[in-house]
């Protein structure tokens, strides 16, 4: 057991992410016995407001868990004060004074400080600065930084956050975090495709033709149509999620998994995709429908001549020598007709094609929400006494088949990789391969804003714009629109 403590900092501990992930995802850790001793957790926010009010909106003990709650409820802090202001978060640096007495007091040799910076990107600099300035961990004390998308909004302001936090911290100091790395099933796919000796073999353009990589949330902007009509989908999942899983299905195999490693294949990755081709785009905005689910337009926090995506469908062809020819799919949106994510492998035809006759590809999926699955779309005799060819599917519920096992939602994943030893599995953001996500999307950002692209308007609750899913068959892959319905 270590002996130093560590005190957690959520910053922006009255906001949206901390509510909806980091309690929970705290709380459900603390239940299983899994925050190691001599944590402390510090919310900090502008607003008056106590731990009680964060903790009573985050999540409510079930009758069997109430016993736990009030140790849980003793690590857990709040203050208030500004993001720019030392004298006004005073507060905090009275807490943190505190909490060290306490440490203290029990022989502990130090502490660590662990600050999640879960705040709008407008305030990340005069944050980061004021935690340089006056809150690290004193002595040998570690403070980590970890931050979460959006980092910058196109190649400028990235290369403008990254000079900034490199001119306060040491790169091992800072954390970059896209939680889609932390998913139950991101781990999985990548053991599926380098364990398995009949995937490992065949993971290459001789025997893939194309992949698909969907996002698809069957519900609308939600009242976040002020932060999204910033961002659009491109920025909002795209840039981000969907590239990190394309990095998990594509990057060479990291040797030794160290997260060094895998940052450094999947950059390598990420510099060997081409520009992208406008006219492998397709963008849509979501309209109402007649169930009365409003469009995009109607949310008032967005402007009335809004041009911003709410889908996007993108081609991506990686130059190199394992995926040359391959195109890889990235489709995403919001207000569609399910909530769904998944990476579809098709694999090249079979025979039976080749000699006329019309069927499905093999296909590998990985269903990664809501559920997490992994299925095999399989040709096989249809019983009966003229058997005709059918494809079929062969499928792994991971929930139905680990009924007994816990899955910890990626926040938790995640928390328990910074507060305990690291030798969790997971990855972090690398700098570089941010920047060179951003080279792959800023140019194609500032063509769609500068021309003022419209966007085709699709209605709730359907599958997306049509030329979307032309565009896909166009690509080769096939039984996209099947899929769907
Ligand atoms: C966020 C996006 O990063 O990811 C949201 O801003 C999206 O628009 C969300 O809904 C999806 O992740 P999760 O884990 O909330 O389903």
């Amino acid at each position: 057991m270590s002996d130093r403590g560590t005190i957690l900092v959520v910053m922006g501990a009255s906001g949206d992410l901390a509510r909806k992930s980091i309690y929970p995802a705290l709380w459900s850790l603390y239940m299983h016995d899994l925050l190691p001793a001599n944590t402390f957790i510090v919310g900090f926010a502008r607003s008056k407001i106590s731990i009680a009010d964060i903790l009573d909106k985050a999540f409510s003990p079930t009758e069997q868990e109430h016993a736990k709650f009030p140790g849980f409820s003793g690590i857990n802090f709040y203050e208030y004060g500004s993001y720019s202001d030392a004298e006004e978060s005073l507060l905090l640096s009275l807490r943190f004074d505190s909490i060290e007495e306490h440490f203290r007091q029990k022989h502990l040799s130090g502490h660590n400080r662990i600050f999640y910076v879960a705040l709008p990107p407008s305030v990340y600099q005069s944050v980061t600065t004021l935690i340089k300035q006056v809150w690290m961990a004193p002595g040998e004390g570690k403070t980590t930084l970890v931050l979460e998308k959006p980092f910058g909004t196109n190649l400028g302001s990235c290369d403008e956050l990254s000079d900034h936090l490199s001119d306060l911290f040491q790169s091992e100091q800072i954390r970059l975090v896209d939680h889609y790395l932390w998913l139950e099933m991101t781990g999985t796919i990548m053991t599926v495709r380098s364990v398995n000796s009949l995937f490992s073999q065949i993971w290459d353009k001789n025997f893939i033709s194309s992949v698909l990589i969907s996002f698809k949330e069957d519900f609308g902007t939600q009242g976040r149509g002020g932060y999204f009509d910033k961002s659009g989908i491109i920025r909002d999942v795209m840039q981000n999620h969907l590239l990190q899983l394309l990095c998990v299905v594509a990057m060479e195999i990291p040797c030794g998994c160290s997260q060094e490693s895998a940052i450094i294949e999947k950059s390598k990755l990420l510099e060997a995709i081409s520009p992208i081709d406008p006219d492998e785009v397709v963008l849509g905005q979501y309209i109402g429908n007649s169930d009365r689910e409003d469009g995009y337009l109607d949310d008032p926090t967005v402007p009335d001549d809004s041009l911003t995506p709410t889908f996007a469908t993108i081609v991506f062809h990686i130059n190199n020598d394992r995926w040359k020819g391959v195109p890889f799919i990235m489709t995403a949106g919001k207000a569609l007709n399910e909530t769904k994510d998944e990476i579809r492998i098709q694999f090249k035809s079979s025979l039976m094609e080749d000699i006329g006759l019309d069927l499905k590809r093999n296909e590998l999926v990985f269903q990664i929400k809501p559920v997490e699955n992994v299925a095999m779309n399989v040709i096989i005799n249809e019983p009966g006494l003229s058997p005709r060819l059918i494809e079929d599917r062969l499928s792994l519920d991971l929930r139905k088949h680990f009924s007994n096992h816990r899955f910890p939602d990626a926040y938790e994943n995640l928390f328990a990789h910074l507060l305990g030893d690291g030798q969790s599995i997971g990855s972090f953001v690398g700098a570089e391969e941010l920047r060179i996500s951003w080279e792959i999307f800023s140019p194609l950002l500032e063509k769609i804003e500068s021309e003022q692209w419209k966007p085709i308007p699709y209605k709730f609750g359907s599958s997306g714009p049509v030329k979307a899913g032309q565009l896909i068959q166009a690509k080769g892959f096939k039984g996209f629109e099947t899929h769907l319905l």
